[in-house]
């Protein structure tokens, strides 16, 4: 049995909760007023039976032991498990695995480093007297003295070995400044310093942890920039430059601007846009987006009207196609508005994409214009208005061939929009901008559709083998837990996937813990080290289960199982949900509880009634059937 179990069998979650809540007993399960938000009337019930709790008012939460305890007490999930071994008399086995704790430590070390050598390259901008052309640079670039400082920009002296002997001199070994990508090897066992005479600009996580290094010239010579080459630390697609400054404002304004370069966003910045990051030139990744949509899901796309182009052509991209969220469950959306439907997560990151003159940047926009850059962000079109205005503005409209092309080019984002309204609107505006009958387009629409729909059937029975082995799969108590948790861990392009996840979902202690790792985190390193070693061993076993070889090949097979495992848990818990309020409404009924509960009770009921029967038409089984199925 794994501690988490023991301490479950040991501990009585009553007597837990009751030292922080004033239970009353009813029927099998206890009630009290929820300890998490405030509220009148208790909707907070105990269910010793299950080794659960749930709040069936605002808030909508429910958990384990160790879910109560991590919120109640604010503690993370090895404090948790700390603070109740401890209270059910179990004495936890020390082991961090010593492999981690080396990888960790050489990892630790390289972020001392990498701190290390921004500190020596700005010390050079600063006081260096060969860093004055540098000095004087950024001075014709507009940047400021307190800029330069927040940013710890730097210099590298033009010299073969300077950092190398400083940094070795630190007692850093020449290993680790490899390791580190700071110098370069030269044939015969040379080595020399990768950045000379360049401008230098640190770039941290969202941690503030410097990962790796940018270096911009000084003059108009190539390359403009080199960066750190990928390291343990340096890994540019999950790298957004300016994070560590601007989290907390992106979180207050509850949005992010995406501008390209570092130029950008220090002169962002500097004039007060300090919700800005820089995607560092590439085109976002995933990654990118997965740590942005935890701080806010207000993105606006701040490109040149080159840049736009390109991307509004990049349809088949996968971010957009993410971003677009194609996965957004219409009822979920539906029921946002209501409290306690909040915590249910709803993609529908908003996109808006600001659009300026070609061959302008944002740094020389807002320092020759401020208030042109404001008036630019607040005027971001939206993705689809985006993607409609740059189909039409690359052809000549009168051309009726050029009328079928830009519908066709539109119809994959015209078929995500779900909701009715949103969609009639926006098939409008293309009709009237091709002078066309919008009900062509709706035709051309449905037959797009129907096309999607029967190369997807067709692609679910390409392996009927596949889909076999997943169902024997499923077969076990949490298999369909781990099968889920095991998909997103091995398959980084699911990774996002987490965030239609929540953990209540989850019966198992050890699967909620990961699945908010996940979400926190992103790339499996960094799962693993933010994990409590106690998991490691669970961890492992999920990255040791084999999949099935057309899972493994097909990206399709891939997301649609991960569709059809997240819809499962959600209909999982939606009904054990029910039926559990269908026993506490008859209880409650019985024992003549006050007649507000009841009709909360009920009403919520409804609620999930509806919400079943979508998942149920989103996995494309008829409710009353499957209800008698099962
Ligand atoms: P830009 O060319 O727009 O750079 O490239 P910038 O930041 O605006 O710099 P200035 O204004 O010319 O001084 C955008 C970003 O693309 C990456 C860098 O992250 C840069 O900030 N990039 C660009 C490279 O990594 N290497 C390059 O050679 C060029
Ligand atoms: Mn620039």
């Amino acid at each position: 049995m794994s501690t988490i179990d023991e301490i479950k069998q040991r501990l009585d979650i009553v007597q837990v909760v009751s030292e922080y809540v004033a239970l009353k007993k009813t029927g099998r399960n206890y009630k009290a007023l929820c300890p998490f938000h405030s509220e009148k009337e208790p909707s907070f019930y105990v269910f010793p039976d299950r080794h659960s709790w749930h709040c069936f008012g605002a808030c909508g939460t429910g958990g384990d032991i160790f879910a109560f305890v991590m919120r109640k007490e604010g503690l993370d999930f090895g404090q948790a498990l700390r603070f109740l071994a401890d209270k059910a008399g179990i004495a936890l086995p020390s082991r961090p695995q010593l492999q981690d704790k080396a990888k960790d430590e050489q990892k630790d070390r390289l972020f001392q480093l990498n701190e290390a050598a921004a500190a020596y390259y700005h010390h050079m901008l600063l006081n260096a007297s060969a860093g004055e052309t540098a000095r004087s640079y950024l001075a014709k670039r507009g940047l400021s003295t307190q800029t330069i400082i927040d940013f710890q920009l730097g210099f590298s002296l033009d010299a073969w070995d300077n950092a190398l002997q400083y940094l070795t001199g630190k007692g850093y070994k020449k290993e680790e400044l490899l390791a580190a990508g700071l110098l370069v090897e030269r044939g015969e066992g040379g080595v020399y310093d990768r950045f000379r005479n360049r401008l230098m600009f640190p770039i941290r996580d969202i941690q503030g942890r410097v990962v790796g290094l940018g270096a911009r010239i000084l003059d108009e010579s190539l390359p403009k920039y080199i960066n750190s080459p990928q390291t343990p630390t340096f890994d540019k697609g999950s790298i957004l430059y300016g994070i560590d400054k601007a989290k907390a404002v992106i979180k207050q304004n509850d949005q992010v601007i995406i501008v390209e370069g570092y130029m950008d966003v220090l002169t962002s910045h500097q004039y007060g846009w300090k919700n800005t990051v820089a995607s560092m030139g590439t085109s976002l990744t995933e990654r990118q987006l997965s740590i942005l949509k935890r701080l806010t899901k207000n993105i606006v796309l701040a490109l040149d009207a080159d840049t736009a182009g390109k991307q509004a052509t990049l349809r088949s991209e996968q971010v957009f196609e993410q971003a677009m969220d194609k996965k957004e469950i219409p009822v979920f959306a539906q029921l946002a508005g209501q409290s306690n439907f909040k915590q249910i997560p709803i993609i529908d990151a908003n996109i808006r994409v600001a659009v300026f003159s070609a061959g302008k940047d944002p740094d020389e926009i807002i320092r020759s214009n401020a208030t042109e850059w404001d008036r630019l962000i607040k005027d971001a079109k939206s993705f689809i208005d985006f993607a409609i205005d740059t189909e039409t503005s690359r052809v000549e409209l009168d051309n009726p061939k050029n009328k079928s092309l830009v519908v066709e080019n539109l119809l994959p984002f015209f078929s995500r929009i779900i909701d009715p309204i949103q969609l009639t609107h926006y098939r409008r505006k293309l009709a009237r901008l091709l002078k066309i009958d919008d009900k062509d387009i709706a035709y051309a629409l449905d037959k797009y559709r129907t096309q999607q729909r029967k190369r997807e059937t067709l692609k679910g029975k390409e392996s009927p083998d596949a889909t076999a082995k997943i169902a024997s799969f499923l077969a076990g108590k949490f298999a369909l837990e781990e099968y889920c948790m095991a998909l997103l861990l091995k398959y980084p392009e699911l990774r996002s996937r987490a965030t239609e996840l929540v953990p209540e979902y989850f019966e198992r202690t050890e699967n909620r813990e990961l699945l908010l790792k996940l979400k926190e985190n992103g790339g499996c390193d960094t799962i693993k080290e933010n994990l409590d070693s106690s998991l490691h061993n669970y961890l492992e076993s999920l990255l040791a289960k084999k999949f099935p070889p057309s899972i493994d090949e097909s990206d399709n097979l891939k997301q649609q199982t991960m569709d059809d495992c997240i819809l499962r848990l959600q209909e999982k818990w939606l009904r054990n949900l029910e039926t559990t309020k269908a026993e506490l409404l008859t209880m409650e009924a019985e024992s003549g509880g006050p007649t507000a509960e009841l009709t909360k009770l009920q009403e919520q009921g409804i609620e999930e009634s509806k919400h079943l029967r979508n998942i149920f038409i989103k996995r494309g089984h008829n409710p009353t059937a499957s209800a008698k199925e099962e």
